[in-house]
């Protein structure tokens, strides 16, 4: 028993795609219009997809896009605005998205930045999901107080245990039992595109 604890807590510590899981690094646009770049972190691979369908909005309204991992982000000096997201871990931001902003601080307040989460909480449209959503939307918005996003969008996520590897499933399965999640594909791709097309952009990436 005491070994098999071991086992879980070292899978959800340390949750694993498994090796087909594909982690979006594209660029798209035209390259004399405003540059964006959607960064994310992700542990399976959905979290990207939703930023790379981002990406291709702002290419499709004449901006050019780049879609990384926040781990893969080299340089935030040519871009002119930023968004970020990530996929909520034990009820936080994914830590690798955290230390992206806090490590970026300087650049990212001075300009437009915004923030996405996706979630499991967000497969559930019940008041008691929404308000767990407050709570991540505020951890989120005070990760720095010195970058304050432009809107902090949240999307239902994705629970596909095909993409974990054996161990991982093993581990995370007794987790999301306990919390009632169950396996499915839950991005409001609708959601998703309007957030894209009319929270952010454009205005107020088209203004200075
Ligand atoms: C280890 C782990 C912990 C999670 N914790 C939460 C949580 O606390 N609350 C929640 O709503 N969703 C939680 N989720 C669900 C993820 O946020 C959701 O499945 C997300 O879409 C995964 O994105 P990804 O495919 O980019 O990794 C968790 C998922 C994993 C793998």
């Amino acid at each position: 028993m005491l070994a098999t604890t071991g086992t879980v807590g070292t899978a959800l510590a340390f949750p694993q795609a498994n090796g087909s899981v594909v982690f979006p690094d594209s660029a798209c646009g035209n390259s004399q219009g405003q540059r964006v770049l959607v960064a994310y972190a992700s542990q399976f691979g959905t979290t990207g997809e939703i930023a790379e369908a981002m990406a291709g909005r702002f290419c499709l309204a004449g901006m050019s896009a780049d879609t990384k991992r926040v781990r893969d982000v080299q340089d935030l000096a040519d871009y002119d605005a930023v968004i970020i997201g990530a996929a909520i871990h034990y009820d936080n931001w994914m830590a690798e998205a955290r230390h992206f902003v806090t490590g970026n601080e300087d650049t990212l307040s001075r300009i437009p930045v915004a923030y996405f989460f996706t979630c499991g909480t967000l497969a559930d449209s019940s008041d008691k999901a929404i308000a767990k959503s407050d709570e991540y939307a505020d951890k989120i918005a005070s990760v720095s107080d010195r970058v304050t996003p432009l809107s902090i969008g949240r999307f239902a996520g994705v629970l596909d245990y095909s993409r974990m590897n054996l161990r991982t499933r093993i581990g995370l399965w007794p987790f999301f039992t306990v919390i009632g999640a169950n396996e499915g594909d839950y991005r409001d791709w609708a959601a998703i595109n309007d957030w894209t097309d009319n929270t952010i952009a454009p205005p107020p990436f088209t203004t200075t």
